[in-house]
Protein backbone atom coordinates (compact mmCIF):
# COMPACT_ATOMS: atom_id res chain seq x y z
CA UNK A 1 0.00 0.00 0.00
CA UNK A 2 1.20 3.70 -0.98
CA UNK A 3 2.04 5.71 2.34
CA UNK A 4 0.51 9.27 3.02
CA UNK A 5 2.97 12.15 3.15
CA UNK A 6 2.13 12.63 6.88
CA UNK A 7 3.19 12.13 9.89
CA UNK A 8 1.89 9.89 12.50
CA UNK A 9 2.19 9.41 16.61
CA UNK A 10 1.76 6.34 18.22
CA UNK A 11 1.45 7.08 22.00
CA UNK A 12 1.43 4.67 24.91
CA UNK A 13 3.18 3.70 27.83
CA UNK A 14 5.01 0.59 26.17
CA UNK A 15 6.27 -1.06 29.64
CA UNK A 16 7.52 -2.78 27.95
CA UNK A 17 6.51 -2.82 24.07
CA UNK A 18 5.80 -6.19 22.51
CA UNK A 19 4.73 -7.67 19.49
CA UNK A 20 1.39 -6.44 19.18
CA UNK A 21 2.47 -2.61 19.62
CA UNK A 22 5.23 -3.93 17.13
CA UNK A 23 2.26 -5.09 14.64
CA UNK A 24 0.93 -2.11 14.48
CA UNK A 25 4.20 0.74 14.38
CA UNK A 26 5.04 -1.28 11.38
CA UNK A 27 1.67 -1.20 10.06
CA UNK A 28 1.06 2.00 10.49
CA UNK A 29 4.56 2.66 9.07
CA UNK A 30 3.18 1.46 5.83
CA UNK A 31 0.14 4.01 5.55
CA UNK A 32 2.26 7.41 7.31
CA UNK A 33 5.01 8.39 5.81
CA UNK A 34 6.66 8.78 9.48
CA UNK A 35 5.42 7.10 12.70
CA UNK A 36 7.01 9.09 15.64
CA UNK A 37 6.37 6.46 18.81
CA UNK A 38 5.85 8.50 21.67
CA UNK A 39 6.65 7.16 25.22
CA UNK A 40 5.26 8.49 27.70
CA UNK A 41 6.82 9.46 30.90
CA UNK A 42 3.82 10.00 33.31
CA UNK A 43 3.59 6.31 34.64
CA UNK A 44 7.29 6.71 35.59
CA UNK A 45 6.70 5.84 39.30
CA UNK A 46 4.37 2.85 38.41
CA UNK A 47 6.22 1.61 35.81
CA UNK A 48 8.39 -1.48 35.33
CA UNK A 49 10.94 -0.03 33.01
CA UNK A 50 12.30 3.60 33.76
CA UNK A 51 11.16 5.87 30.44
CA UNK A 52 14.69 5.88 28.82
CA UNK A 53 14.70 2.19 29.26
CA UNK A 54 11.29 1.39 27.47
CA UNK A 55 12.44 4.10 25.29
CA UNK A 56 15.97 2.19 24.54
CA UNK A 57 13.86 -0.95 23.77
CA UNK A 58 11.67 0.45 21.37
CA UNK A 59 14.44 1.68 19.44
CA UNK A 60 16.30 -1.35 19.47
CA UNK A 61 13.19 -3.21 18.44
CA UNK A 62 12.18 -0.89 15.13
CA UNK A 63 16.49 0.11 14.71
CA UNK A 64 15.57 -1.71 11.04
CA UNK A 65 12.74 -0.15 9.97
CA UNK A 66 13.11 3.17 8.12
CA UNK A 67 10.36 6.10 9.35
CA UNK A 68 9.80 4.96 12.75
CA UNK A 69 11.09 7.28 15.20
CA UNK A 70 11.27 6.84 19.12
CA UNK A 71 10.92 9.89 21.49
CA UNK A 72 9.50 10.30 25.38
CA UNK A 73 7.10 12.77 26.11
CA UNK A 74 5.38 13.97 29.33
CA UNK A 75 2.33 16.49 29.37
CA UNK A 76 -0.59 15.69 26.98
CA UNK A 77 -0.77 13.70 23.63
CA UNK A 78 -2.29 16.20 21.73
CA UNK A 79 0.43 18.72 22.26
CA UNK A 80 3.73 16.26 21.62
CA UNK A 81 1.52 15.38 18.29
CA UNK A 82 2.12 19.29 17.10
CA UNK A 83 5.57 19.15 18.56
CA UNK A 84 6.28 16.78 16.03
CA UNK A 85 4.15 17.41 13.28
CA UNK A 86 1.64 14.99 13.69
CA UNK A 87 -2.12 15.34 12.15
CA UNK A 88 -2.83 12.14 13.15
CA UNK A 89 -2.63 9.83 16.52
CA UNK A 90 -2.51 5.73 15.65
CA UNK A 91 -4.22 3.76 18.49
CA UNK A 92 -4.47 0.03 18.62
CA UNK A 93 -7.76 -1.89 19.34
CA UNK A 94 -7.39 -5.25 20.62
CA UNK A 95 -11.07 -6.01 21.59
CA UNK A 96 -14.34 -4.24 23.54
CA UNK A 97 -12.72 -3.89 26.52
CA UNK A 98 -10.28 -1.15 24.70
CA UNK A 99 -12.92 0.57 23.56
CA UNK A 100 -14.22 2.59 25.90
CA UNK A 101 -11.10 3.54 27.31
CA UNK A 102 -9.75 4.57 23.96
CA UNK A 103 -12.93 6.24 22.86
CA UNK A 104 -12.62 8.62 26.13
CA UNK A 105 -9.50 9.47 25.27
CA UNK A 106 -10.31 9.64 21.25
CA UNK A 107 -13.29 12.39 22.24
CA UNK A 108 -11.09 14.56 25.25
CA UNK A 109 -8.36 14.92 22.71
CA UNK A 110 -10.08 15.84 20.46
CA UNK A 111 -12.11 18.30 22.18
CA UNK A 112 -8.48 19.78 22.79
CA UNK A 113 -6.99 20.03 19.60
CA UNK A 114 -10.24 19.52 17.17
CA UNK A 115 -6.95 19.40 14.41
CA UNK A 116 -6.18 15.92 15.27
CA UNK A 117 -7.51 12.99 14.24
CA UNK A 118 -7.33 9.52 15.96
CA UNK A 119 -6.96 6.57 13.89
CA UNK A 120 -7.69 2.91 15.75
CA UNK A 121 -5.80 0.11 13.96
CA UNK A 122 -6.83 -3.25 14.59
CA UNK A 123 -4.57 -5.28 16.14
CA UNK A 124 -3.72 -8.74 14.46
CA UNK A 125 -5.50 -11.45 16.00
CA UNK A 126 -2.54 -13.19 16.77
CA UNK A 127 -1.45 -10.21 18.93
CA UNK A 128 -5.38 -9.55 20.34
CA UNK A 129 -4.49 -11.60 23.67
CA UNK A 130 -1.26 -9.62 24.46
CA UNK A 131 -0.61 -6.46 26.74
CA UNK A 132 2.11 -5.09 28.74
CA UNK A 133 0.44 -5.95 32.12
CA UNK A 134 0.05 -9.85 31.01
CA UNK A 135 3.42 -9.88 29.85
CA UNK A 136 4.96 -8.23 33.16
CA UNK A 137 2.99 -10.60 35.47
CA UNK A 138 3.79 -14.01 33.31
CA UNK A 139 7.53 -13.11 33.37
CA UNK A 140 7.47 -12.17 37.34
CA UNK A 141 5.75 -15.77 37.93
CA UNK A 142 8.82 -17.22 35.85
CA UNK A 143 6.61 -17.82 32.60
CA UNK A 144 8.16 -17.59 29.50
CA UNK A 145 7.74 -14.56 26.93
CA UNK A 146 9.46 -15.71 24.15
CA UNK A 147 7.99 -15.18 20.71
CA UNK A 148 5.44 -12.54 22.71
CA UNK A 149 8.40 -9.86 23.10
CA UNK A 150 11.47 -8.42 20.95
CA UNK A 151 14.20 -11.25 22.32
CA UNK A 152 16.10 -8.29 23.67
CA UNK A 153 13.18 -7.65 25.79
CA UNK A 154 12.32 -11.05 27.30
CA UNK A 155 16.23 -10.61 27.80
CA UNK A 156 15.58 -7.93 29.98
CA UNK A 157 12.69 -8.61 31.64
CA UNK A 158 14.09 -11.69 32.71
CA UNK A 159 17.29 -10.28 34.16
CA UNK A 160 14.69 -6.98 35.62
CA UNK A 161 12.35 -10.03 37.21
CA UNK A 162 15.54 -12.10 38.87
CA UNK A 163 17.20 -8.69 40.37
CA UNK A 164 13.75 -7.66 41.72
CA UNK A 165 13.38 -11.20 43.68
CA UNK A 166 16.88 -10.79 45.52
O1 LIG B 1 -0.22 2.48 26.65
P1 LIG B 1 -1.39 3.25 27.16
O2 LIG B 1 -1.54 3.07 28.64
O3 LIG B 1 -2.65 2.97 26.40
O4 LIG B 1 -1.05 4.79 26.89
C1 LIG B 1 -1.89 5.78 27.38
C2 LIG B 1 -1.37 7.16 26.96
C3 LIG B 1 0.07 7.35 27.39
C4 LIG B 1 -1.50 7.29 25.47
C5 LIG B 1 -2.30 8.19 27.68
O5 LIG B 1 -2.29 7.97 29.05
C6 LIG B 1 -1.88 9.62 27.39
O6 LIG B 1 -2.19 10.13 26.34
N1 LIG B 1 -1.12 10.22 28.34
C7 LIG B 1 -0.59 11.55 28.19
C8 LIG B 1 -1.41 12.57 28.98
C9 LIG B 1 -2.65 12.97 28.22
O7 LIG B 1 -2.61 13.49 27.13
N2 LIG B 1 -3.80 12.66 28.86
C10 LIG B 1 -5.09 12.96 28.26
C11 LIG B 1 -5.48 11.88 27.29
S1 LIG B 1 -7.13 12.11 26.85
Amino acid sequence: MASTAGVALYPGSFDPVHNGHLDIIVRARHMFGRVVVGVATNLDKSALFPVDDRVAMLRAATRAHPGIDVRCFDGLTVEFARRVGARVIVKGLRAMMDFEYELKMAAMNKRLRPEIETVFMMTSPEFAYLSSTLIREVSAFGGSVVGLVPPSVARRLGRTIHLQAR
